[in-house]
């Protein structure tokens, strides 16, 4: 059986397409609009075009001017739906009506202007040659000239100012991400000689609560009136850490110089990969796994990551006992705590 070259395997024979085998039907009777024939109805519909992409512009300064004036805690009462906040209802429908008619605009536009002659391509091999890229290119400037682009000045300009606004109103929302973070992300509750505190009870620990092998989630003693004060649970989400107590001997490395208080090693419990709470401890490889994404941290081993996609180690948090025997911290962290962000070094 003779092998079909590669150009029978485009393309029409026969009024059959040679790929698909279906039938390949002429092109119908193309019938002229009448801005194809009528230069006022041309005239016409270029002017509701550019009404339109002038209107989105106004709607788009006025949802920044909305954004910008009306308080974010007026509400306004829109029947059915009920009392609705003013800042977010208008800032929404001005900047909704801003991209719908930039749409409305290019559909109506396409509709009554840009040529709507009816054209046949055949297929072609997948690597364009260098005369089709030509052809295109060719193609491409014929289009844009048949499209008006350069003929309907008043489209050109509203449709580019429209479009030159459109992004605005993103970069005025960016506000509405609050306050730079400062040193919020370097910082959590603990400091020199805050007991640490089981995190269900609230209960001081002492060296002896902790068997060799096993685990403890503790939090700072003042959690509690931090998160009274603040009014949200951001303290608790930096400060909880585990304790851990592994035999002295096997520690093979810690963050810092005495750290640890007789094997007991405290670390954030917080994943420097995306931030998930750990507690998945496995006592013979000391071991950390977080349920997440199973990244893996040695905890007799700096909590260097040993599997999984965090990029860095679990910090230590440094600590001994006070006066008493009861378990406290020595500092803060000495590096932040959780995932990466912007100037995390
Ligand atoms: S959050 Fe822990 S591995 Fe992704």
């Amino acid at each position: 059986m003779n092998e079909l070259t590669s150009n029978e395997l485009i393309g029409s024979k026969d009024g059959i397409d040679v790929v698909s085998g279906l039938p390949v039907y002429p092109l119908g009777h193309h019938e002229p609009r009448r801005a194809d024939l009528d230069p006022k109805v041309a005239k016409r519909a270029e002017r509701q075009v550019a009404t339109m992409f002038g209107i989105s512009a106004l709607s788009i300064i006025g949802a920044i001017t909305c954004y910008i004036v009306v308080p974010n805690d007026k509400l306004v009462y829109i029947p059915p739906i009920g009392p609705v906040n003013a800042n977010h209802v208008t800032v929404g429908v001005l900047f909704g009506l801003g991209i719908f008619l930039i749409g409305t605009g290019a559909i109506h536009w396409a509709k009554k202007l840009m040529p709507d002659v009816e054209v046949t391509e055949e297929r072609h091999t997948y690597t364009s040659s260098p005369e089709d890229k030509a052809a295109f290119g060719e193609t491409f400037r014929e289009g844009k000239q048949a499209s008006g682009f350069s003929e309907f000045k008043l489209i050109r300009r509203t449709l580019l100012g429209a479009m030159a606004l459109f992004p605005l109103p993103l970069l005025v929302f960016l506000r509405d991400l609050g306050p730079m973070p400062g040193t919020k992300l370097r910082e959590t509750i603990w400091a020199k000689d805050i007991a640490i505190v089981t995190d269900a009870t609230y209960r001081k620990i002492r060296p002896e609560d902790i068997p060799v092998g096993g685990l403890v989630n503790a939090v700072p003693a003042n959690l509690l009136d931090v998160e009274e004060q603040d009014g949200n649970l951001n303290a608790r989400g930096k400060a909880s850490i585990i304790l851990v107590r592994i035999a002295p001997a096997e520690i093979v490395s810690q963050q810092g110089e005495g750290w640890d208080y007789q094997g007991i090693l405290a670390y954030s419990k917080i994943c420097t990969h995306v931030g998930c709470p750990i507690s998945l401890y496995q006592q013979r490889t000391h071991h950390l796994l977080c349920p997440c994404h199973q990244s893996t941290f040695d905890l007799a081993d700096s909590g260097n990551v040993v599997f999984g996609p965090a990029a860095r180690r679990m910090p230590q948090l440094p600590i001994t006992v006070d006066a008493d025997g009861y378990l406290v911290a020595q500092s803060d962290f000495h590096e932040p705590i959780g995932p990466s962000f912007w100037e995390r070094g």
